[in-house]
C-alpha cells in the first residue's frame, strides 16, 4: 500500500529510521519488496532523475504498482531522490509519488530557500510532503560534483531558519557522510551533535519535529568489496561507509530517512561477477538475476533489522486505521 511519507515519519520520528532504497529496475523492485516483506519494515522507495531516465518513469511506475499487489502486505512512499525544480514538478502532478527532493544545495542559502519554498507551495498544495537539503555532502550528488575537501556540515542555526522560511517537511542534513563507494579515508563516525542540535534549534523555536535525512548512508562492507575484486573488478579496497551500528542511535536523534542506494549496487555487482567468473560458458542473465534478487531481499531484510524499521508494519497499520 502507497501512503504518504508524512505517515511514515508520524510513527517512526526519534524511534527508528525508514529505509530509504533507490531502485531502477524490476530485479531492484522485486528484492526490496520480498525484503520489507519478509522484515515486516515499512519502507520509502526511491526514484532518482538518473532513474527516470534509465528506465523511463512509467515504466518505474508500472512496476512498483504491480509490485504492489504481488505484495499485498507491504506499506511504502513512493519519493524522488535528488530532484531538481523541473522534475519535483512533474513528479507532483504525476499524483503518483508521496514526496520529493528538491535538491538546491549548490545554490545560494538565499537561492536555495527560494527554490525549496516554490517547490513546497506547489507539493503541499496537491498533499505532497518535501525533503530539501541544506550543506553540502562530499562525493558525487547526480551530475555535481562537490570537493570533498569543501564539504561543510549543515549549519543548525541556518537549518532553523530555512526550515521556518521554506516549511520543507523533512531536512537532508551534512553530517559527515557523502555519497558512494568512497566516503571517509579510514574510520569516521557521523556527526551526533549536528542532529541533535538541529532538533533542538527546531523544539526549542516551538516547531513541530522536523525529521532529518541521512544521505550517503551506504556502509560499503569490506567482504563485498574484496569479493567484487577478487572477481575481477577493481575497486579500491580502501572503500569504506558508514558504521551499521551509528544507524539506529542516529534515528534516536531524529534522523527518520536514510539513504541506500551504493550497497545495493555492490550486491548485483558482486552476485554478476561471481556468476560469470564461475559459468564463463554462460550467457542467460536470469540465473544470476534470481540469485541477485535473493540476495538482494536478505540484504534489505538485514539493512532494516539495523534501522530498527524491521517488526514495524503492524505499528505502521495501527497508526494508519486510528488516522482514518
Ligand atoms: O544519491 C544518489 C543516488 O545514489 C542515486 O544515484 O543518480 O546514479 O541514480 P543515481
Ligand atoms: P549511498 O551512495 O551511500 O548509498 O547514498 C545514497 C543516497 O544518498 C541516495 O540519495
Ligand atoms: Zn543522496
Amino acid at each position: 500500500m502507497i501512503v504518504t511519507t508524512s505517515d511514515l515519519y508520524k510513527v517512526a520520528y526519534k524511534k527508528f529510521a525508514l529505509g530509504a532504497y533507490n531502485i531502477n529496475n524490476l530485479e531492484q523492485t522485486n528484492g526490496l519488496f520480498a525484503g520489507c516483506t519478509q522484515s515486516k519494515a515499512p519502507f520509502i522507495i526511491q526514484i532518482s532523475k538518473g532513474a527516470r531516465s534509465y528506465a523511463h518513469k512509467k515504466m518505474l511506475e508500472a512496476i512498483i504498482r504491480t509490485a504492489e499487489e504481488i505484495y499485498p502486505d507491504s506499506i511504502f512512499a513512493v519519493h524522488l531522490d535528488h530532484g531538481d525544480e523541473a522534475s519535483c514538478y512533474d513528479c507532483i502532478d504525476s499524483g503518483f509519488y508521496s514526496s520529493v527532493m528538491i535538491d538546491a544545495s549548490h545554490e545560494s542559502f538565499e537561492e536555495n530557500i527560494n527554490i525549496t519554498k516554490r517547490v513546497v507551495d506547489r507539493a503541499h498544495a496537491a498533499g505532497v510532503s518535501v525533503e530539501a537539503e541544506l550543506g553540502q555532502l562530499g562525493g558525487v550528488e547526480e551530475d555535481i560534483k562537490v570537493d570533498e575537501k569543501n564539504a561543510c556540515l549543515t549549519n543548525p542555526v541556518e537549518a532553523l531558519e530555512f526550515i521556518q522560511k521554506t516549511g520543507c517537511d523533512a531536512l537532508a542534513a551534512a553530517i559527515g557522510t557523502s555519497h558512494g563507494a568512497y566516503k571517509f579515508k579510514g574510520q569516521q563516525s557521523l556527526h551526533f551533535e549536528v542532529i541533535e542540535q538541529i532538533a533542538k534549534a527546531v523544539a526549542d523555536a516551538g516547531l513541530p519535529p522536523t525529521p532529518i535525512v541521512m544521505h550517503g548512508s551506504s556502509s560499503v562492507p569490506k567482504e563485498e568489496v574484496a569479493r567484487i575484486n577478487a572477481a575481477g573488478g577493481k575497486l579500491d579496497p580502501s572503500a569504506c561507509g558508514v558504521n551499521l551500528d551509528e544507524y539506529l542511535p542516529a534515528a534516536k536523534l531524529g534522523v527518520t530517512k536514510i539513504n541506500i542506494d551504493t550497497d545495493g549496487r555492490l550486491v548485483w555487482t558482486r552476485v554478476h561477477r561471481e556468476f560469470f567468473r564461475d559459468k564463463p560458458d554462460q550467457f542467460d542473465f536470469r540465473p544470476p538475476g534470481k540469485i541477485f534478487m535473493k540476495e538482494y531481499a536478505d540484504f534489505i531484510a538485514s539493512r532494516n533489522e539495523k534501522l530498527g524499521s524491521a517488526g514495524k508494519l503492524d505499528e505502521v497499520r495501527e497508526s494508519l486505521s486510528a488516522a482514518v
